[in-house]
C-alpha cells in the first residue's frame, strides 16, 4: 500500500489502517508465495502424471480438484471481498468523506467536468458487481456518490504497492512509451477512454505539458470524483460522459486514443465498435494505445490458465473471451493497416530509470510469466495501432 497523496484520502483510525494494511500484504502473499507454490505443484503434478497441457482451459481443468489450486483461489476470493470491505468501514466511519469531493475539492488547475444525463453504465457492466467491488462503477444504494472514493482507496489495498505513488505507473510508462517511441508526435489532444477517476490520464499531460488531455467515462460518479482528486493533485484534466462506442470528436481530430485496463472489461461487440470510432477520430498519424493483459496466444498454457483465474472467480465475465482474440484483428477490422500494429511489453516506468524503461519498451515485445501478472515484477503489456498516413 502506497497510501494515497492527496487531500480527498479518508480518514482512517489506527483499526481501519491495520485492516488495510493486513489485507494488501495478505494478498502480495496469495500471489506471489502461494502462486509460487501453486506452480510448482502443478508442474510436479504433472509430470508425475505424464502430461503436457496445451491451452490455460487445459491446465485449469487439471488443476480444479488440487487442494493448493483451492487454497489459493478462496484466499483470492476471500481477500478480494476484504479490499472492498476495509475501503467501506472508512466510509462509514467517515461519512463526510462521501461529499468531501464535491463540497471541498480544492481548484488547484483548470481541468472540468462535463457530464450528460442521458448516458449511463451500459447493462453489462450494471448487472453485476465487476471484480466483486460493491455498487460496481456507479455506487450502491446506500453510497451512490462513493464509487470513486470506494475504487481509488480500494485499488490502493488492491495493488499492494506495486502501482506507482498515484497508482499511476501504467499512466506513467503508456504516456512515455508513446513518447519515446513516437518522438515527433506533438499532440494536441489525448483522450483516456473508460478512465474511472483518472489514475492514469493524469501522467499523460505531465509526459505532454502543452497536449489538452480528455478523461473520457460513462460513470457519473467516479468522473465527479476524478475531476476533484486530479484538481486537487493540481493536474488539468478535461473530464467528460461519453461511451466508447459514441466518442464525441469530429472525424480525424485526436492525437492519441488511449485505454487502460478497459477491454477486458467490454463484451466484444463494444471493444470493435470502440476502436472503429478511435479509428474515425484518430488525425493520420494518430496512435491508439491500450494497456491490457497480453493474449492467451503470446503466452504460455500456463500463464495464460493463471491469467484467465479472474475471468472464472471474480466477476469479469468477459476477461478470457477477450484474451483469446487476436488483437491484431481487432484493430485491422477497425480500419488500421496490418503494417501498422505494434505490441510492446515495459517495466514499470517509475520503478527504474528512463534509460532501461527506454531499452525494453521500444526493443520488440517480450512475454514471460511477469508480463501482466500483478507482483512486484510485473511487466505491463500494451498494444495499438498508429492511423496510416494515407487514411
Ligand atoms: C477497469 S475500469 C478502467 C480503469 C482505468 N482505465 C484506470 O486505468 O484506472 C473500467 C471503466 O470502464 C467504464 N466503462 C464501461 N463501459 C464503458 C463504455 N461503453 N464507455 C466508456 N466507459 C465505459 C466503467 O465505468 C469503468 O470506469
Amino acid at each position: 500500500m502506497a497510501g494515497l497523496q492527496h487531500s480527498l484520502s479518508l480518514k482512517k483510525n489506527l483499526d481501519q489502517r491495520a485492516r488495510e494494511r493486513f489485507t494488501s500484504s495478505m494478498r502480495a502473499w496469495v500471489l506471489t508465495d502461494l502462486a509460487g507454490q501453486m506452480h510448482a505443484d502443478y508442474e510436479a503434478a504433472r509430470t508425475a502424471a505424464n502430461q503436457n497441457h496445451d491451452s490455460g482451459e487445459a491446465v485449469h481443468q487439471f488443476l480444479k480438484e488440487r487442494g493448493l489450486f483451492k487454497w489459493y483461489s478462496s484466499l483470492r476470493c476471500a481477500t478480494q471481498e476484504l479490499v472492498w470491505q476495509s475501503v467501506l468501514r472508512a466510509i462509514e466511519n467517515d461519512p463526510q468523506s462521501l461529499n468531501k469531493h464535491q463540497s471541498e475539492s480544492p481548484v488547484k488547475a483548470s481541468g472540468s467536468l462535463t457530464l450528460d444525463s442521458t448516458i449511463s453504465l451500459p447493462a453489462y457492466a450494471r448487472e453485476m458487481d465487476v471484480h466483486l467491488m460493491p455498487g460496481n462503477y456507479q455506487g450502491g444504494e446506500d453510497h451512490d456518490t462513493a464509487a470513486g472514493i470506494i475504487y481509488d482507496n480500494g485499488l490502493d489495498v488492491f495493488s499492494f504497492g506495486v502501482m506507482g505513488q498515484n497508482l499511476d505507473d501504467i499512466g506513467h510508462s503508456m504516456a512515455n512509451f508513446t513518447r519515446l517511441k513516437w518522438s515527433n508526435l506533438n499532440p494536441d489532444l489525448i483522450v483516456d477512454v473508460g478512465c474511472t477517476i483518472g489514475h492514469n490520464t493524469l501522467p499523460w499531460k505531465q509526459a505532454f505539458p502543452s497536449a489538452e488531455v480528455h478523461g473520457l467515462d460513462v460513470a457519473t460518479s467516479c468522473l465527479e470524483y476524478g475531476h476533484a482528486r486530479a484538481e486537487a493533485l493540481g493536474v488539468a484534466i478535461h473530464f467528460r460522459q461519453a461511451g466508447c462506442d459514441a466518442l464525441p470528436y469530429e472525424d480525424k481530430s485526436v492525437d492519441v486514443v488511449f485505454s487502460s485496463m478497459f477491454l477486458h472489461e467490454l463484451p466484444t461487440s463494444m471493444i470493435k465498435a470502440f476502436f472503429a470510432e478511435a479509428h474515425r477520430v484518430l488525425k493520420p498519424g494518430g496512435i491508439l494505445i491500450n494497456m491490457e493483459l497480453p493474449p492467451n496466444d503470446a503466452i504460455s498454457a500456463y500463464d495464460a490458465f493463471y491469467l484467465d483465474w479472474d475471468g472464472f472467480y471474480n466477476n469479469e465475465p468477459f476477461y478470457k473471451e477477450f484474451r483469446d482474440l487476436s488483437y491484431q484483428r481487432l484493430c485491422t477490422d477497425a480500419g488500421f493497416k496490418a503494417d501498422d500494429f505494434f505490441q510492446a511489453t515495459m517495466p514499470r516506468f517509475t520503478y527504474v530509470s528512463e534509460t532501461e524503461f527506454a531499452e525494453t519498451a521500444i526493443a520488440d515485445a517480450s512475454f514471460d510469466g511477469d508480463t501482466g501478472r500483478l507482483s512486484d515484477t510485473i511487466t505491463w503489456y500494451a498494444f495499438g495501432a498508429q492511423k496510416s498516413l494515407s487514411v
